[in-house]
């Protein structure tokens, strides 16, 4: 899906397919060079990160594995409450992996915070996190993101796995989505 598919949804266009996946490239970089010699196991959280997994892993050129999780944050409508439930575990045992966590947002925070010291506590060797989002005047808690992709504002966002009510996570770009839509 493109832009123009949907233009009317949106009021403004952040990042175009080019560019996330110029700063895929970027993060990638960084990434073959920390773990040289190692396979890292990418975790990728669920529904939301399969654009970001899918782009990243195929732009490394190092060995990696992939699993996956999904989690849900207990709490009433969009706020989440940093109680996290989780919906589907990973099938890879931890112990002395070098793990990363493949977001697509970060928002409150809330999520990455749980995750990263819920994989922490499995016997990982070492957790970081890459995130190609993330929004400075949302969060709740601060997170150590190693590798992040872009800081954007407090917007409604969609696109590239992005979703409002299970739509548009097929845009190919990501944008803002007008009021409109949701109100
Ligand atoms: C989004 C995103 C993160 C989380 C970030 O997932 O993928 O997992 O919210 O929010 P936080 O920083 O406030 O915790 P969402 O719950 O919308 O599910 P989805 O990935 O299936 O769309």
């Amino acid at each position: 899906m493109e832009f123009s598919d949907i233009e009317s949804d949106l009021t403004e266009i952040l990042f175009t397919e080019d560019e996330i996946h110029a700063k895929l490239a970027e993060l990638a970089r960084r990434i073959e060079a920390d773990y040289a010699g190692t396979k890292p196991l990418l975790v990728g959280v669920l529904r939301g990160a399969v654009m970001v997994m899918a782009d990243l892993a195929r732009e490394l050129t190092i060995p990696i594995e992939m699993d996956w999780m999904a989690v849900s944050s207990y709490g009433s409508g969009t706020q989440s409450s940093g109680v996290v439930r989780i919906l589907k575990d990973l099938d890879t045992d931890l112990h002395g992996r070098h793990v990363i966590i493949v977001e697509d947002i970060i928002d409150s925070g809330l999520t990455l915070s749980w995750l990263r010291g819920n994989l922490a506590t499995r016997g990982a060797e070492s957790v970081e996190i890459v995130a190609l989002l993330r929004k400075p005047d949302a969060a709740k808690v601060e997170v150590d993101v190693k590798y992040e992709g872009f800081q954007i504002p407090n917007a409604f966002v969609i696109g590239y796995g992005l979703d409002y009510a299970e739509q548009y996570r097929n845009l190919r770009g990501i944008g803002v989505l007008a009021p409109h839509v949701y109100s």
